[in-house]
């Protein structure tokens, strides 16, 4: 994903400058040529050998070092970046560069580029927190420059609290927005639920099925990556949310069907990727049931709400997506769900085919459309596929 990409790591003297080598060894790993500039403190922390040895490219600390590659360095590193990371990204780098300062080779680079800059900072909770810091955030960030939000958690400094360096898969998240995202959902509030739903038997025994909730995260990822405004009702806690995607954890489904109507009048598209169980335990036990009091046990069975159907009711502007999984006749069955729920699109899968349905990486889908057009896709990833359905949907917004 990140072949022939130029990327320009900029490490700052914060604790957390160790990670910053997993984060290098990962860009390299994915493809992409690392430059690495460290500032002076940071340099003091990790030596620039361990980031030369992990990028495979000479490490610049020094403004004025010898390195007789380069013509004017700085120039030159900011001219090549298709993107700089700068992680970590300590209050002393966002202030110099809020402020225009370039004192050093990083920040006279970060000046100096054309490139995105995506900040990671990580740092003591009171500094992130400091009203100057956030001030600086804010002007940075109008500016056009890209943040990853610190996550919350132990600090070196033996504290609890927010400034945590990201998870790197949140950081390859917001770099894969930098260098593809093409802002199609802008100003878009969009919602998706995902996962199979769990019907409670007793407090222990639940009745599901086999989604794993891929397809609806690799939905919201695309969605996020593009943009929009994104809440994500996850049946599953078993994924790692998307970064910058908000996230409401569901059981049931009428959990998701309060969860997913609270927003829905609100947002621009809706999508329901959720497997809904169509049934419940008609009586829920509060405790756990014995097998020493019944010799065989018959668990009665009441429908569930239809959420799909009850939000195409409803719905005024909103672009509305549904998912069939079928295993037979499976374009005739869509065509029939997408009118009788009132959808604007339906992805219908066989999930009887190889590759195709719950529990795989990959999708074999067709997109059908309320104008009664339909287009047939291959073989691809859920992220594939996530994306597709995103255009989609922004093309269905204009
Ligand atoms: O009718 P069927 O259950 O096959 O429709 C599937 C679509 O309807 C999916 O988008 C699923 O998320 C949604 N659904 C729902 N509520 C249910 C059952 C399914 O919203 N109770």
């Amino acid at each position: 994903m990140l072949e022939n990409r130029h990327i320009v790591v900029g490490i700052c003297g914060g604790i957390a400058a160790f990670k910053a080598a997993g984060l290098v060894s990962q860009l390299r790993q994915r493809g992409a040529d690392v430059h690495c500039i460290m500032t002076e403190h940071a340099a003091k922390l990790v030596t620039p050998i361990t980031f030369g040895e992990l990028s495979g490219n000479d490490v610049t600390v020094d403004m004025f070092a010898n390195i007789n590659k380069w013509d004017v360095e700085h120039i030159a590193l900011a001219k090549l970046a298709d993107l700089f990371v700068v992680a970590p990204a300590t209050a002393d780098i966002i202030g110099k560069v809020a402020n225009g300062i370039a004192d050093d080779m990083l920040s006279t680079t970060i000046m100096a580029t054309k490139a995105k800059v995506l900040f990671v900072p990580s740092m003591n909770t009171n500094m992130y927190e400091n009203p100057i810091v956030q001030e600086n955030i804010e002007r940075l960030k109008k500016f056009g420059y890209e943040f990853v939000e610190p996550e919350s958690g132990h600090l070196a400094c033996n504290t609890t609290g927010k400034g945590r360096f990201p998870k790197l898969e949140t950081i390859f998240d917001a770099i894969e927005k930098c260098l593809y995202g093409k802002g199609l959902l802008k100003g878009k509030k969009i919602i998706i639920s995902a996962g199979g739903t769990q019907e409670n038997i007793d407090p222990v025994r639940y009745i599901s099925n086999r989604s794993s909730g891929r397809m609806g995260y690799a939905i919201a990822r695309a969605a996020a990556m593009e943009d929009a405004d994104v809440t994500l009702v996850s049946c599953t806690t078993a994924l790692p949310v998307p970064a910058g995607v908000n996230i409401i954890y569901v059981h049931d489904a009428r959990e998701l069907d309060k969860a997913m109507n609270s927003c829905f009048d609100t947002c621009d598209a809706a999508v329901m990727a959720a497997a809904v169980s169509d049934y419940r335990p008609k009586v829920q036990a509060t405790q756990k049931i014995k097998k020493e009091a019944h010799d065989s046990l018959t668990i009665e069975l009441t429908q569930n709400p239809d959420i799909l159907f009850g939000l195409g009711q409803k719905k005024k502007n909103q672009f509305l997506v549904g998912f069939a999984a079928e295993t037979n006749d499976v374009i005739e069955h869509g065509k029939e769900k997408l009118k009788r729920k009132n959808l604007d699109m339906l992805v219908a899968n066989d999930v009887a085919m190889p590759g195709a349905g719950f529990n795989v990486p990959t999708n074999i889908a067709s997109l059908l459309y309320k104008d009664g057009t339909m287009e047939q896709y291959p073989k691809m990833t859920k992220e594939e596929l996530g994306h597709i359905i995103v255009e989609k949907i922004a093309e269905g917004l204009r």
